[in-house]
């Protein structure tokens, strides 16, 4: 295999989330979820930007697959919003809901497109947040049997499946930062997020397994990871850069990957580690970033990452540091038994204009991309065992606390006509997919 060439088979995708796109949020009986209700709340989202009409993706889907399949991208990773299934999150199910995820699954497939499907990416019913969200345990036997309702629904058309997706920002901004919904910082609570959304991930695990579409389906969980390093050699910033490894990633990885966790966790039940490390057939991993630590007095994970001096940053600020991806695989493959690998998310925000003749060129996130998929190329050489890739994401859309202002998409959307242009960057990804190999 030349060096720019990926295995045979690879699979090449894009990514979305049903709250940042669909809108339609009253359509067909669909319920409420936290992001509803936060987006409601004074100051919580730039611009006071909500997910209300989002890219219409929920009228739009069969144009914007159209648009993913025309690039020669064979996969569409996307996710299932629960308040469209079970409006209240738990008891009567929504059939209207189902049939929409039909049609957009009917829509791939007609289309050659592969269909990877997240059961959350963090819209939980706000009736559930109402009897206490993911602090509580019961919410993981509801994400359970919402699991079991959409795999019984889609399981014969579906069969790739994604339990959580990065369920850190879940817990961690959810509960702790609060800067995502449903707003609460509390430490005690964020702790209790992180272990019921594991457990969610391990009972929804369960449920698939044992379903009636279980054949040849393949199951696995998506989790955030960058690699951590201290700011430098000062003690301080060292021990700080562990404790952010170990709150970020160990936290997440050690239970799933080793049956354990790094530290204790009051809201563990005997029997609950079985099913968070229950095997996986793959781990999706979302990879935008290093972060760099210098430890800060407040111990605040926020204001202890800096940035590398002389690096170049996205819109939202991150540094754009390609080998990350490569250091982080590695490094992974050195610590853990590793199931196989998909990248279910990668990708930059840059503040693309649309010029007069309506082009839009994004010679920045070209270049993001090129660089991180020559360093997966890297890994991937290196004994990594990486299946595809999904770039984040295929529509500008509503980037949670950022609103609509920080473009992810490789396709532009011009919000007050829902029109799509694919960017340069989109042409550019859909050769490499075609061509399964970077241009030389
Ligand atoms: C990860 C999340 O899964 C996705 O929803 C978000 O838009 C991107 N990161 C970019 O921040």
């Amino acid at each position: 295999m030349s060096d720019a060439r990926f295995p045979d088979g690879f699979v090449w995708g894009a990514a979305t989330a049903a709250y940042q796109v669909e809108g339609a949020v009253d359509a067909d009986g669909r319920g409420q979820s936290i992001w509803d209700t936060f987006c409601r709340v004074p100051g919580a989202i730039a611009g006071g930007d909500t997910g209300d009409v989002a890219c219409d993706h929920y009228h739009r889907y069969a144009e914007d697959l159209g648009l993913l399949a025309d690039l020669g991208l064979g996969a569409y990773r996307f996710s299932i919003a629960w308040p469209r299934v079970q409006p209240d999150g738990s008891g009567a199910i929504n059939q209207k809901g189902l049939d929409h995820y039909r049609r957009v699954v009917d829509e791939c497939l007609a289309r050659n497109v592969v269909p990877y499907v997240t059961l959350y990416h963090w819209d939980l019913p706000q009736a559930l947040q109402d009897k206490g969200g993911w602090p509580a345990r019961d919410t993981a036997y509801r994400f359970a049997d919402y699991a079991a309702v959409v795999h019984d629904a889609l399981g014969d058309v579906v069969k790739q499946w994604i339990t959580l997706n990065e369920p850190k920002v879940s817990s961690h901004a959810g509960y702790g930062s609060g800067i995502h919904a449903p707003g609460i910082k509390d430490q005690v609570l964020r702790d209790r997020a992180v272990h019921h959304l594991l457990l969610a991930h391990g009972l929804g695990l369960e449920v698939l397994r044992g379903g009636r579409h279980a054949a040849g389906q393949q199951i696995g969980l998506t989790l955030d990871v960058s690699p951590v390093a201290p700011a430098s050699d000062s003690q301080a910033d060292v021990d700080a850069a562990l404790r952010v490894d170990v709150d970020s990633h160990r936290l997440f990885l050690d239970p799933v990957l080793r049956g354990v966790y790094p530290v204790l966790l009051d809201a563990v039940e005997s029997g609950d580690l079985a099913l968070i490390s229950a095997p996986i057939d793959f781990l999706g991993i979302n990879y935008y970033r290093r972060i760099l630590v210098q430890a800060a007095p407040t111990g605040d994970q926020q204001a202890e990452t800096v940035l590398p001096e002389g690096v170049p940053v996205t819109s939202v600020n991150w540094p754009v540091q390609p080998d990350g991806l490569r250091e982080v695989l590695v490094e992974l493959k050195t610590a853990y038994d590793l199931p196989p690998i998909y990248i279910t998310e990668n990708g930059a925000a840059y503040d693309d204009v649309q010029a007069e003749d309506g082009r839009v060129d994004d010679p920045l996130r070209v270049d993001y991309l090129h660089g991180h998929l020559a360093a997966l190329r890297t890994a991937i050489a290196a004994g990594v065992d990486v299946r595809g890739y999904f770039v984040w994401t295929l529509l500008d859309n509503f980037e949670w606390a950022e609103g609509y202002a920080k473009r992810f998409g490789i396709v532009h959307v011009e919000f007050a006509s829902q029109a799509r242009t694919p960017k340069t960057s989109a042409g550019w990804l859909g050769r490499v997919a075609r061509a399964n190999a970077l241009p030389s």
